[in-house]
């Protein structure tokens, strides 16, 4: 099956349930070197959006230390995350249906080190990025890791191609769009986290990475 949808603004190749998103298949490694650093041993990771599920079966193979938990709102992407989860020894946990512009996503769903989040607030409502930040802050602990990873609007500093995306995303959704990187600060900020690193990534995206402290 090969299809683009509002959504995954991409064409999908499909093999049962298995969904393979390209950009995935390309990012999946300069993300894991990225973000290693920042998953201590043994690390608890939540994985919100989490679309094909192939970065965290990548990340699950190259740290047998640690637990993923998949989550998505879209049922044909959770069904992909548990079938990339049976290469991953137990370790990639059945996919949470979990869409951050609902106030309560956060209530009762585990302890976690670490929350990973890649490409999804640039397409949903900015009440999903809102939501994403104030339902982090409630679920982690002080000392929990937020990574966040996408495109974004630096000011002067925006890349001519993220200034282009983002015209492209508000014609096919008025409510969307390449977001702000002081916005988004500003909001994980309100939700007790600081903002520790900004890691330049190819293709002019950025991961940015928040530790609860208060
Ligand atoms: C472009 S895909 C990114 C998938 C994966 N994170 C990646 O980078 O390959 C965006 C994902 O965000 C999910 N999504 C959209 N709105 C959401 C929301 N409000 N809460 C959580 N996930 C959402 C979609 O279902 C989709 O799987």
């Amino acid at each position: 099956m090969s299809g683009k949808d509002p959504i995954h603004l991409e064409d999908r190749t499909q093999s049962g349930a298995r969904l393979f998103s390209p950009t995935a298949g390309r990012n999946k490694a300069p993300i894991a070197d990225a973000m290693m650093a920042y998953l201590p041993d043994g690390a608890r990771v939540l994985e919100i959006a989490s679309g094909s599920g192939e970065h965290g079966a990548h990340i699950c193979t190259l740290r047998p230390d640690i637990t993923w938990q998949t989550s998505d709102p879209d049922a044909d992407s959770r069904a992909s995350q548990n079938d990339w989860a049976k290469d991953c020894g137990g370790r990639m946990l059945k996919s949470l249906d979990i869409d951050t512009s609902q106030a309560s996503w956060a209530d009762n769903i585990g302890e976690y080190d670490v929350i990973y989040c890649a490409n999804m607030i640039h397409i949903a409502p900015w009440e999903a990025a809102t939501g994403l930040a104030a339902g982090a802050g409630n679920l982690l602990k002080v000392g929990a890791t937020f990574i966040l990873y996408g495109p974004f609007k630096e000011g002067e500093d925006t890349a001519e191609s993220n200034l282009g995306f983002d015209v492209s995303l508000k014609s096919r959704n008025p409510s969307w769009g390449v977001r702000n990187l002081d916005d988004v600060k500003h909001i994980f900020s309100d939700a007790g986290f600081t903002h520790e690193a900004r890691i330049v990534m190819p293709k002019e995206n950025r991961m940015l990475i928040f530790t609860k402290t208060q």
